[in-house]
């Protein structure tokens, strides 16, 4: 099956496999890079790594608009559903698998750890922040979401990753630096940045990363620009 990962800036990504489309940690709104706005997207699955505003600021209108299902940690989940009137809410926790509820095709998440803080926007505990391995058919795609480098990435990497989506951007997770470790622990075939170039602070030369990963790992790096899709 031919899946479609497109990047809609920052760290927000939409995945479409056949008629289903799965969105991560959708930020478009008030983002000063999304090529669309959160009414132009629809969604069946909406996944949230962390509570952070640049990751759900979108998510319950989403949801709402679309009847989409939320999967989150368990603190977010429910948050979800308390405070936006979300209907359809799974909550997990790390280590734990969620076959997700679309018709047709075989679909699952685990929820990784990842080494990052995670309060909601209002103020409210969100547990901890998460990663996520969805695999779609024999496809996987880790989705290490924001978090530093941590050494456990190698035995995520033993489940045999296909595309590892890493952030780059510094400061508020790894930089270019450690993304290279990760990769190479991680050891996928193509390996997708994420969180950069949003605001100055953390603006990254994806050049520089790409030969990076060319010269220094086994991987194949891929480069988007926000709203450009590659095909897994
Ligand atoms: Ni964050
Ligand atoms: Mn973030």
């Amino acid at each position: 099956m031919e899946i479609q990962l497109t990047w809609l800036g920052h760290a927000t990504w939409k995945i479409q496999a056949g008629d289903h489309t799965i969105l991560l940690d959708p930020f478009l709104n008030d983002s000063p890079v999304a090529p669309v706005n959160a009414d132009e997207v629809k969604a069946d699955v909406i996944l949230v790594s962390h509570g952070h505003f640049d990751h759900v600021a979108d998510v319950a209108s989403i949801a709402n608009r679309c009847n989409a299902h939320v999967v989150a940690v368990y603190e977010i989940a429910q948050w979800f559903q308390a405070n936006h009137d979300v209907k359809l809410a799974t909550g997990m926790n790390l280590g734990g698998t969620f076959k997700l509820p679309l018709e047709g095709i075989s679909a699952s998440v685990k929820m990784t750890p990842a080494v990052h803080s995670s309060q909601l926007p209002d103020g409210s505990p969100g547990g901890v922040a998460a990663g996520f391995i969805l695999t779609i058919e024999s496809k996987k795609i880790y989705f290490a979401c924001d978090t530093a480098l941590f050494s456990d990435m190698q035995l995520i990497g033993r489940s045999g990753i296909d595309v590892a989506v890493l952030p780059i951007g510094d400061l508020f997770t790894m930089g270019i630096e450690d993304s290279i470790l990760a990769t190479g622990f991680i050891d996928p075939k193509q390996v997708l940045p994420t969180h950069y170039n949003t605001w100055p602070p953390i603006e990254a030369d994806t050049t520089l990363w790409a030969e990076k990963i060319k010269t220094e790992t086994g991987a194949h790096p891929v480069v988007l620009e926000p709203g450009e899709t590659h095909i897994v």
